[in-house]
């Protein structure tokens, strides 16, 4: 994994998957490795972010790196007409690993092309979301004590979801089966059913949470992503969808976990947040360990 790119999750093989979650978990038993001292981590934001910018500073800080970058591309002279590659071919001056957010789908594969350090993509458009995944697998494992033959549901934006489209991929590789509940215009996109088909696995499709809540292992609520409307009143007819509450859980499996990339808007209520489904925070924190993990390999530190 030593100065790969991670674009796509499809860069990382499943043994490299197993190789950073068992890595995470170390991280999570010893936050603090001092290990990059000396490194310098850039975190290029042009999109909004709370969890994956400061989950990436944090991991960064644990173990004894530098950051440098913005969170807001107003504030770097993309705004002045500079383009992006010359931004990626500058800050590679600058820092060892660039850790990168941008609303088009494909920036991170162009950044990678002109970067002579790793790029890793902390979400690409509506296209792909790999770090996300990786923690979306730890958070898999942890709770349910495998990866392998699960029953998923992924609920609400899955067109535009990039998180879910990194998910599935990633699932396809431990025998996933894929429930999928979504309003009819936000259905996951036929290129990545293709991708189960290939695989020989199964997705059923609803548009009722409580069609497929008591057969599945985890259920991964996501928001509609507004900023991806081009009308916005398409957006008004679908942006309250599903609304998760406690009361529907009451006959889930045993092992049910709900998870969620967050931010949430509505889709789950507040009452669910103290229930024993209830693990997106828990997620979050997880977000550390796995970017640590990740960071130490694509530095070749660990
Ligand atoms: N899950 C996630 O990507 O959250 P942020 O947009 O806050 O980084």
């Amino acid at each position: 994994m030593k100065n790969k790119h991670l674009v796509s999750i499809s860069d990382f093989s499943k043994e490299e998957y197993i190789k950073i979650l068992d890595s995470a978990e170390d991280f999570e038993k010893q936050p603090v490795q001092d290990i990059a001292t000396g490194k310098v981590v850039a975190t290029l934001f042009f999109e909004p972010s709370t969890r994956t910018r400061l989950s990436f500073e944090s991991a960064a800080n644990r173990m004894g790196a530098k950051v440098i970058g913005f969170s807001d591309a107003s504030s770097s002279s993309t705004s002045k007409g500079e383009s992006l590659a010359d931004t990626i071919k500058t800050v590679c001056c600058y820092a060892d690993l660039i850790v990168m957010r941008h609303p088009l789908e494909g920036a991170a594969r162009l950044a990678g092309e002109v970067s002579s350090v790793p790029i890793i993509n902390a979400g690409d458009g509506a296209n792909q979301h790999p770090t996300q995944c990786m923690l979306d697998l730890y958070s898999i494992r942890k709770t349910q004590n495998t990866l392998d033959n699960l029953h998923i549901a992924l609920v609400g934006d899955l067109k535009y979801g990039r998180t879910v489209h990194s998910l599935v991929e990633a699932m396809c590789n431990f025998n996933a089966t894929f429930h999928l509940i979504s309003p009819e215009s936000l259905k996951l996109p036929g290129a990545v059913k293709m991708h189960i088909k290939e695989k020989g696995l199964n997705y059923y499709q609803y548009t009722e949470i409580q069609e497929a809540i008591d057969k599945v292992d985890i259920l991964y609520m996501t928001r509609v992503q507004r900023e991806r409307f081009l009308d916005i009143q398409d957006y008004e007819r679908v942006k309250n969808a599903y609304i998760l509450e406690q009361s529907m859980l009451k006959n889930s499996k045993p092992n049910l976990k709900v998870l969620h990339p967050l931010p949430r808007v509505n889709e789950i209520n507040t009452n669910v947040d103290n229930t024993r489904q209830a693990y997106y925070f828990q997620q979050a924190q997880n977000g550390v360990y796995v970017r640590q993990a990740l960071i130490a390999a694509i530095l070749g530190l660990k």
